[in-house]
C-alpha cells in the first residue's frame, strides 16, 4: 500500500488484477458485482487494520489461551447510493457486526453537481467510526457532500473507500475534508467532458445493476 498524505493506494496484486477485470467492458454485471464485493473485502482488510484489540482468555481443548478480540469498537459502513451498495456488501462479509447507513446522492448529468435525495443513518452514528464507500471518486462532489452529511450528524472518524479515483476527486475531497483518509485501488489521470473518469471503468452503478 502506498501512502501520500492521508491517501492510501492499494497495490496488492489481487486488488490490481480484479480492478483490471472491472475495467474490461466485456465483464458482465454478475461478474462485476462479484468483483466489486471481492475488492471491497480485500481493501476492508487494510482499512480495518487499526481496530483496537483487547485481551481475553479462551479455553481450547487443551488449555486456556490468552488471546485477543476486537475491543467492541463501534463501526458503521455507509454506502453512497447506488453504486456504493456493491462495496458495502463486501465490507459486511468482513465486518458483519457493522451497522449500515445509506446516503443517496446522484450527479446531475448536466452540471455534475451532487443532488441529495436520501439519508438514513443509525441513530448512534455519532458514536461510530464510519467507512464511507463508493466505487468512483470523480469530481469528488458526491463524496464531499456525503462527508458533510456525516459531519452534520457529529461523526468524528470517517474513512472513504473507493475503487477508482481521479486526481481531481482526491484533491477536492482532501481540500474539503483533510481529516478524511482516502483509500483507493487506482488513481486515474483525468475526467472527460461528462465527468467520467478516463480510462476508469464506465458508470459503476449501471454496470453493477445492469441499468442503462
Ligand atoms: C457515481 C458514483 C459516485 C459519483 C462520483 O454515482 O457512484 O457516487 O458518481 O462522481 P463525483 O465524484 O463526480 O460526484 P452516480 O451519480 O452515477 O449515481 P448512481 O450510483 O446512482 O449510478
Ligand atoms: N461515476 C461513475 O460511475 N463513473 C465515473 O467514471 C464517474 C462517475
Amino acid at each position: 500500500m502506498q501512502n501520500m498524505d492521508n491517501v492510501f493506494i492499494f497495490d496488492h496484486p489481487l486488488i490490481q488484477h480484479k480492478v483490471s477485470l472491472l475495467r474490461d467492458k466485456n465483464t458482465s454485471s454478475k461478474e462485476f458485482r462479484e468483483l466489486v464485493s471481492e475488492v471491497a473485502v480485500l481493501m476492508g482488510y487494510e482499512v480495518t487494520r487499526d481496530l483496537p484489540l483487547m485481551d481475553i482468555e479462551v479455553e481450547t481443548p487443551l488449555a486456556v489461551a490468552k488471546t485477543k478480540v476486537i475491543a467492541g469498537k463501534k463501526l458503521a459502513v455507509v454506502p453512497i447510493l447506488r453504486a456504493g451498495l456493491g462495496m458495502a456488501d463486501g465490507f459486511l462479509k468482513l465486518v458483519p457486526m457493522a451497522r449500515v447507513g445509506h446516503i443517496g446522492i446522484y450527479r446531475d448529468h448536466e452540471t455534475l453537481e451532487p443532488i441529495e435525495y436520501y439519508c438514513k443513518l443509525p441513530s448512534d452514528i455519532d458514536e461510530r467510526d464510519v467507512v464511507l464507500v463508493d466505487p468512483m471518486l470523480a469530481t469528488g462532489g458526491s463524496a464531499s457532500g456525503a462527508v458533510n452529511f456525516l459531519k452534520k450528524r457529529n461523526v468524528k472518524n470517517i474513512k472513504f473507500m473507493c475503487l477508482i479515483a481521479s486526481q481531481e476527486g482526491i484533491r477536492r475531497l482532501h481540500n474539503d475534508h483533510p481529516d478524511v483518509a482516502i483509500y483507493c485501488a487506482a488513481v486515474d489521470e483525468k475526467l472527460n467532458e461528462h465527468g467520467y473518469i478516463v480510462p476508469g471503468l464506465g458508470d459503476a452503478g449501471d454496470r453493477l445493476f445492469g441499468t442503462k
